[in-house]
């Protein structure tokens, strides 16, 4: 009897896991024609992210952070596991932290891309456990050209390597036990790895491979074909060689720290960047070694098992962001910002993001911490530090299933204002989309005061569009210029739990010129013909 009721729990506990499979497959990214789609639930996601003021972040700040994204509307929370606290001895593994993060999302009916502070954190080893630092001749660090160690790990070191990939498979092999309902969307792999204050690493180990040739993978990813019969370094990348050399030392030992991770758990991973200035990022000007735009190419050969390179942009100037995200959306790299400013002029990026069918988008230091220095008296004990990203979320969240969906299919354009053009066209088969900044009634746009109006259009049916946006206005016109546009039906209404729900028809007035939005929330489905 006792065997047979074993036997019976023990079918019981197959079954259910099973179900729990089929309900929560694991998460992964799809492609197809140069589109990406996040797929959660079996479904495209769109990860309306907000990232915790990272670098202090233990359970007992959690109040601090579930407040604010309740605030947000965020559907994602961004959050690390350091890996001084998951070891704190060798080999002695500590998963409160990851538990208790896990416990209290599903709480706050929240999802999580946990980011793994292993060896690097902004390019520097200050999160490796005690035991490491305290043997600095294993776990090396970087020697500068002068022969002096700096403050960032060498990616030469094995040991350091061997350590990281024995501490990443157990904490992925413990989240894959325990995280049956995929409340942990991805993972990123080491934050802002590279190293500041030298452009590589000349350490011995680092100088003898420096001197050998260029591996084949290399070569064909960055396309070159070696004029000389030498292939070190060097001659194959001249001034360029040292970024690229250091690029890809660390993205091969980042790569193999994902790979081990992903053999026991197959989540989606990212490796995070610091930026150069897309226009003028001269080596020595900018963290080296990490997944900058100039060397993409080197870590996707070096670290495949790494699934998106992503930027972490706090830029402020227009054409500088939208050319970081054009850089970044690829057809062999989804988009994904898993870290930005917030400030009301950058949110409207947001919007550049979705119209690059971005994944996700995720602003960083958005929680109640606000652990960085702030000026004497001007702590803002508001929410206005949160405002424009939760304007943004508030709209989004309850349609980002259907946002996500016409992304992945190609179906949606986005756009935010640039200084000084008043005027975008998103163009669609046979209309376009006309965005304006800054018109009342009829009168003539002139742009916002500031730049903060964005726009997106998705075609449902051959004339039938969703329009939504803040601060501006779109029209449409028929690309057949001898034509002319009129208004069937434009319904005002608003998403509830992915659900269009119809609440009046706009005419008149509020159609005249054009269909236009404000601060408020609002989304339209709008139907058109010619005439
Ligand atoms: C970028 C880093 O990735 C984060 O960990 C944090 O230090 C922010 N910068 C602070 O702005």
């Amino acid at each position: 009897m006792k065997t047979f009721l074993i036997a019976a729990l023990l079918a019981l506990s197959v079954s259910t896991l099973k179900v729990q499979a089929e309900d929560h497959p694991i998460p992964r990214l799809i492609q197809k024609d140069g589109r990406f789609a996040l797929l959660v639930d079996g479904a495209p996601y769109l990860i309306l992210g907000a990232q915790a003021n990272n670098s202090s972040d233990w359970p007992a700040t959690l109040p601090k952070v579930w407040s604010a994204i309740e605030f947000l509307h965020a559907n994602t929370l961004e959050i690390p596991i350091y890996w001084e606290q998951f070891e704190p001895q060798q080999g002695t593994f500590d998963y409160t932290a990851m538990d208790t993060i896990l416990a209290q999302a599903r709480e706050h009916q929240v999802h999580l891309v946990l980011l793994w502070f292993g060896t690097w954190k902004n390019g520097s080893q200050h999160y490796m456990p005690e035991w490491m630092k305290l043997q600095p001749e294993r776990y090396f660090h970087v020697l500068n050209k002068e022969g002096e160690a700096i403050d960032s790990p060498s990616p030469f070191a094995t040991a350091s390597l061997d350590a990281d990939i024995h501490a990443f498979t157990e904490f992925m092999r413990h989240l894959k036990a325990v995280d049956p309902d995929r409340t942990v969307l991805m993972v990123q792999v080491e934050n802002e790895s590279g190293t500041w204050g030298a452009v590589r690493d000349y350490s011995p180990a680092a100088q003898k491979v420096f001197a050998g040739p260029v591996p084949a993978n290399v070569l064909a990813a960055m396309n070159k074909v070696p004029t000389t019969p030498s292939t070190n370094w060097q001659d194959v990348f001249g001034t360029e060689a040292e970024v690229c050399f250091h690029a890809w030392a660390v993205a091969t030992y980042v790569g193999k720290v994902a790979a081990a991770g992903k053999a026991v758990y197959a989540l989606p991973l990212y490796a995070n960047a610091a930026l150069r200035d897309p226009f003028k990022g001269a080596p020595g000007s900018y963290e080296s070694g990490g997944p900058t735009d100039n060397v993409l190419n080197i870590w996707k050969a070096a670290a495949p098992a790494i699934d998106i390179l992503a930027p972490d942009i706090y830029l402020s100037d227009t054409a500088a962001y939208l050319k970081v995200l054009q850089l970044y959306h690829r057809p062999d790299n989804a988009l994904f910002v898993p870290e930005t400013s917030s400030s009301p002029k950058i949110a409207r990026f947001f919007f550049f993001a979705l119209g690059l069918q971005a994944i996700g988008y995720s602003p960083f230091g958005l929680d109640y911490t606000r652990s960085h220095a702030e000026p004497a008296g001007q702590a803002d004990t508001q929410n206005n530090f949160l405002l424009p990203t939760a304007q943004n979320y508030r709209l989004v969240a309850p349609m980002m299933r259907d946002i996500a969906l016409l992304n992945f299919e190609g179906k949606l354009q986005a756009v935010a204002e640039q200084e000084g053009e008043v005027t975008q066209t998103l163009h669609f088969e046979a209309w376009d989309a006309i965005v304006s900044y800054g018109a009342v009634r009829n009168g003539t746009a002139k742009g916002n005061p500031e730049p903060i109006g964005r726009a997106l259009v998705a075609q449902l049916k051959d004339n039938q569009f969703l329009v939504t946006g803040f601060f501006s206005r779109v029209d449409f016109h028929p690309t057949d210029a001898k034509k002319h546009r009129q208004f069937l039906r434009v319904e005002e209404g608003t998403y509830e739990n992915g659900t269009f729900k119809f609440a009046r028809i706009l005419n008149g007035d509020q159609t005249d010129w054009g269909l236009n939005f404000s601060s408020e929330p609002e989304v339209l489905r709008v139907s058109i013909a010619t005439y």
